[in-house]
């Protein structure tokens, strides 16, 4: 057992993920849309940016959306609805630690959405928010 403990962690270095940009989680977010949807043709910054802003009222929340903590402008910080935390910026342009880790960005796509849509976001979703986050600049 311990042996197999002491393997795990001498792993983690190995398995930890590189450094990727922006660009590599487009391009693989592309891929799984244009598989759930041959008619898939490209993300829209418009799109993701109506998402991100877009109220989702439910249960004892009547004005849920990812805006509740993040605010409209993802180049300034925001503050966490319930923990009133500081969250830094969501735009690359202003915190270049974002959209940089692939394990990150999915545990919050993962947490987020199930918060605010009740449901996981599609890759169509997950790709077209990230290119809105790209493009403010
Ligand atoms: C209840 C508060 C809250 C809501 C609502 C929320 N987020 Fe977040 N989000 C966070 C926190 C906290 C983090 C991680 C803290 C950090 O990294 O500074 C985070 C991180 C992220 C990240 C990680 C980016 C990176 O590279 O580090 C993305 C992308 C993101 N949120 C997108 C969204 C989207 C899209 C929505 C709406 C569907 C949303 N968030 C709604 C609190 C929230």
């Amino acid at each position: 057992m311990k042996h197999i403990i002491a393997m795990g962690f001498s792993l983690i270095p190995l398995a930890a993920p590189a450094a990727e940009s922006g660009n590599d989680l487009l391009a693989r977010y592309a891929q799984q849309a244009a598989e759930e949807d041959p008619a898939f043709n490209g993300f829209s910054a418009e799109r993701g940016r109506t998402l991100f802003a877009t109220e989702h009222p439910h249960g004892n929340d009547p004005a849920m959306a990812c805006i509740s903590c993040h605010t409209e402008d993802p180049r300034g910080a925001g503050e966490h609805r319930r923990t009133g935390k500081r969250i830094k910026p969501l735009a690359p342009s202003a915190n270049p630690e974002r959209l940089s880790n692939a394990y990150k960005v999915e545990k919050w796509f993962t947490r987020n959405c199930q918060d605010v849509l009740q449901r996981q976001c599609t890759p169509l979703e997950k790709g077209d928010v990230i290119t809105w986050l790209l493009s403010v600049k």
